[in-house]
């Protein structure tokens, strides 16, 4: 793949467009396509299947076979291999992977670089993790014997969303297929190409034909079936708070499992004695990576008053030299994912306006410098925010940084907290029992403390509140696809 031919717009070669359904590439049932749009230039660029219930009563068929017949009396040994083989072929195919990434999610090339390299190691990581399912035993009294094993759940279908789709597959798929369960995906209608490729090179790497099986197309067509499928045994889903109460509604009637990672609106606490280019650095990470379309985006900067001044100035300097452009030129800044993303955007903005909002930087729709094309929002700070605005309180999910003013510790603390959310959250400073106290009183699942989205696959995430429950990543993730059975039996 050529990134000058693609940016010239010749046809992307190598892309599938069918379902992957047991082993391989299939049609829709009903034959209809859709299109999916490169954000960076505003233009459809390729074409794929909108599923239907059919296909989705195919997937889970195979999938519901795979699990029964091989995949959960394949010994985790060797499902270690296959795994540690997929992240293998991952590496091999990376350059191919992230174009194929910012080209459909609008994200910067090395961002997406960095989106393959997670999800590689995310097989790597649950492929160690295979063998080591191992149960408990418990304390009976004499003539008794207890014990435990972990089973894996059964079929697991798997909800995408547009932002991170390459590293929200691999992140869900790889415990699941690591604890012996098989599994449907479901990517965003917006990206769903680097789902397909993933099983494809997961075949590639030896696993049997039924145990992972994608279809694509829109939320309703293909999204709502899956979810009510009488024989899918847990949902996993990543999206909006609305979409995942639906999902949850959706698996009641079957008391299907769910794992729902929500939204966010995540505080970056900066105190007065922080390391201050560490937390200049991980501020403008926090919100303007993938255009702050990202779950845990640190979009709400909390800063003590005695460094306010200096830091926000710094911060707006820093924002507005950072280069736009189409993501396949690798710019400090891409996209946003689409025009609705983009609407939604400068909707709570332009509101924030007509409330006499102070904006610092951007706060406008734009476009790619170099060609006046694409689906681009401007970086935004805005200064001074009430605790109890819109841009506060709701997610954005885009490029937009509220700031907030603390007087004290205890100020910052009681701001960081005032949010229906709990996703993560961001500490800054050089004091360990300050770093420590609220990394303990915050409400939220991960903390990160002087590097904002530190740690990796090892590091279990979800959220508290509206943004979720249930875990993922770490060796609670793969947890999460397992049923602990216990045997208790009378031996004497
Ligand atoms: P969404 O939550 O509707 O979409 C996420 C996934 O769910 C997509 O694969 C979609 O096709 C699927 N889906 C939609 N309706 C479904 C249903 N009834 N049953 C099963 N699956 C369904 O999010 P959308 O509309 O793409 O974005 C809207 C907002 O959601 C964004 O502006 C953002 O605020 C938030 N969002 C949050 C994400 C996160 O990482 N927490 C990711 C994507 C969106
Ligand atoms: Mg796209």
């Amino acid at each position: 793949m050529n990134i000058e031919d693609i940016l010239a717009g010749k046809p992307v070669e190598g892309l599938p467009t069918g379902h992957f359904v047991n082993g391989r590439l299939i049609p829709s049932n009903g034959g209809e396509m859709m299109e999916s749009f490169d954000p960076g230039r505003g233009v459809a660029f390729a074409e794929f299947s909108n599923g239907t219930a059919s296909d989705v009563d195919e997937a889970v068929e195979s999938a519901r076979a795979a699990f029964q017949t091989t995949w959960r009396k394949t010994p985790a040994a060797e499902r270690a291999q296959i795994l540690n083989k997929a992240a293998q072929l991952i590496r091999a195919n990376a350059e191919q992977l992230a174009i194929v990434e910012s080209l459909d999610c609008g994200k910067p090339l090395n961002e997406a670089q960095g989106d393959v390299r997670g999800a590689a190691r995310a097989f790597e990581y649950y492929a160690g993790a295979c063998d080591k399912l191992q149960g408990d035993t418990f304390p009976l009294p004499d003539g008794y014997l207890g014990y435990s094993t972990y089973e894996p759940v059964g079929v697991t279908a798997h909800i995408i969303p547009w932002n991170f789709p390459i590293s929200t597959t691999a992140r869900s798929l790889a415990p699941a297929l690591a604890a012996g369960c098989t599994v449907v995906a479901k990517p965003a209608e917006q990206t769903p190409f680097t789902a397909l490729l993933l099983a494809q090179l997961l075949s590639e790497a030896g696993l049997p034909q039924g145990v992972c099986n994608v279809i694509t197309g829109t939320g309703a067509n293909v999204g709502a079936p899956l979810v009510a499928h009488p024989d899918v045994d847990q949902v996993t889903f990543t999206g909006s708070v609305v979409t995942g109460q639906n999902v949850m509604r959706s698996a009641a009637d079957n008391v299907t499992r769910v794992v729902l990672e929500l939204g966010g609106k995540s505080p970056v606490v900066v105190l007065k004695d922080c390391n201050y280019e560490r937390a200049l650095d991980g501020v403008l990470g926090a919100i303007f990576e993938n255009a702050g379309q990202v779950c845990s985006a640190g979009s709400r900067l909390v800063i003590e008053r005695a460094i306010h001044d200096r830091f926000v100035e710094d911060l707006c300097s820093r924002t507005k030299a950072m280069s736009i452009g189409h993501g396949l030129r690798d710019p400090q800044f891409g996209p946003v994912n689409s025009p609705l993303q983009l609407e939604k955007i400068s909707g709570f903005v332009d509101r924030a306006r007509e409330r006499g909002a102070d904006i610092l930087t951007g706060g406008a729709v734009t476009t790619d410098p170099e060609t006046g094309q694409g689906w681009f929002y401007e970086p935004t700070i805005v200064g001074d925010c009430a605790r109890d605005d819109e841009l506060v309180q709701e997610e954005i999910f885009g490029p937009v940084l509220t700031v907030q003013i603390a007087d004290d510790v205890e100020h910052a603390l009681s701001l960081a907290n005032d949010s229906k959310y709990g996703l993560v959250a961001g500490i800054y400073t050089q004091d360990v029992s300050n770093a420590l106290s609220m990394a303990r009183d915050i409400d939220a699942g991960q903390i990160f403390i002087n590097e904002y989205f530190a740690g990796g696959i090892e590091v279990p995430f979800g959220g508290n509140k509206l943004s979720g429950f249930g875990r993922e990543k770490g060796l609670e993730g793969v947890k999460s696809y397992c049923k602990i059975k216990s045997v208790a039996a009378r031996i004497d």
